[in-house]
């Protein structure tokens, strides 16, 4: 019998007037369509995707998110919808080899609509997200304050800054924030892109280098969340991770003034060759947890607990650094590659060193290193 029916139409088929095998089955599609949409809209708002909301904006920036599921299901259900039963119901039976259908020419008016509607949905979406942007990005109100903090990616690891701190500038290889205190974050790259995010938070931009970028975030909620490079930077970059940590205002002002009493023991790194013993030792600690702005701080990738780190890209210095000999801690430095730690890889460690510290630099920190193993 269905042999039968498919011969006709094979026939009718090569007359150029093959006939629709049945009736498009219009309802049981509209029902498979608007359970599935319901299905995929429902996962989209029901389970939790996102990490906690750890700043003002994220509120916003979900509510984006769930708007596009919202829109987007429905249209992505729609067309596969009908591209899996036309692959149904339209597919090639055998004996129908090389046949075609009657060629179907342009029409305008469906062509409108179908380019309309994307159009006009497309523009709507991009303003709605525009003017949530614009809305989380605001600066604060005049006499609101702001923090300012510089961050610095490297290969690989981030440093930051807090310039206008009162009582001077300080530097650090952990982010800390106050919280309810709107955040200004100006994002700088010394060599290649990298991409400044903290998931908790929801907002991230690339750092460029040759040029800053910036945005803002007003922290809402203690504790600590991870910093991530999301843009592919070299063979560390899965590794470029460092901590923020989120304290009240007080704790905040008090690890701020903390760090200034700790560089002004250590003031002026260029000052390394003349300072000896006690002096040198808090000046190698300060390029530890600092940097010096061209070397990036030993801290963001190297757990001390003496100078306060917890970077985790290599080892952990409270573990491995007994027994080092001041000539194994400078040739570790200048050349890491020589020697890898086991669970570690070759090429993490910015290989220059030995140019980024002057030479008295890298004795202060030698000699750092040294008393702290000692201790
Ligand atoms: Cu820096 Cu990836």
């Amino acid at each position: 019998m269905a042999e039968e029916t498919m011969s006709e139409e094979v026939a009718d088929g090569q007359s150029g007037n093959r006939p629709r095998r049945g009736r498009v089955h219009v309802f049981p599609l509209m029902v498979i369509g608007l359970v599935a949409t319901a299905i995929g809209i429902a996962l989209g708002l029901l389970i939790d995707w996102f990490p906690v909301q750890a700043a003002t904006q994220a509120e916003d920036v979900d509510t984006v998110y769930h708007v596009l599921i919202i829109t987007s299901v429905p249209f992505f259900v729609l067309v596969t919808t009908i591209v899996l039963y036309c692959v149904w119901q339209f597919r090639e039976r055998p004996g129908e080899e090389g046949l075609d259908g009657p060629n179907v020419h342009g029409s305008t008016g469906l062509e409108i609509v179908w380019t309309a509607i994307p159009a006009i949905l497309l523009i709507a979406l991009c303003s709605y997200a525009y003017v949530t942007l614009r809305d989380i990005e605001e600066a604060p109100a005049a006499g609101e304050p702001e923090l300012i903090v510089e961050v610095t990616g490297q290969q690989f690891a981030w440093t930051f800054a807090y310039p206008e701190a009162e009582g001077g500038a300080v530097k650090s290889a952990e982010l800390i924030l106050p919280k309810d205190v709107s955040v200004k974050f100006n994002i700088k790259a010394l060599d290649v892109i990298h991409d400044f995010w903290v998931p908790e938070f929801r907002m991230k931009i690339d750092a460029v280098p040759g040029i800053t970028t910036s945005f803002r975030v007003t922290p809402s909620k203690l504790g600590s969340w991870s910093v991530v490079c999301a843009e592919l930077c070299g063979v560390g970059h899965a590794l470029m991770r460092q901590k923020v940590t989120v304290v009240s205002q007080e704790r905040f002002d008090a690890w701020l003034a903390r760090k200034q009493a700790g560089g002004k023991a250590a003031a002026g790194g260029g000052a390394a060759g003349e300072a000896d013993g006690g002096d040198k030792a808090a000046i190698g600690k300060t390029l530890f947890a600092e940097g010096n702005g061209e070397a990036t701080a030993c801290g963001a990738c190297h757990a001390l607990s003496d100078a306060g780190t917890s970077g985790a890209a290599g080892p952990n210095l409270d573990d491995v650094l007994q027994g080092w000999t001041p000539a194994q801690l400078t040739e570790a430095i200048v050349d890491p590659n020589k020697a890898i730690a086991e669970g570690f890889t070759e090429g993490i460690m910015p290989a220059n060193y030995g140019e980024t510290l002057t030479k008295p630099e890298l004795a202060a920190l030698v000699t750092y290193l040294e008393e702290t193993a000692a201790k």
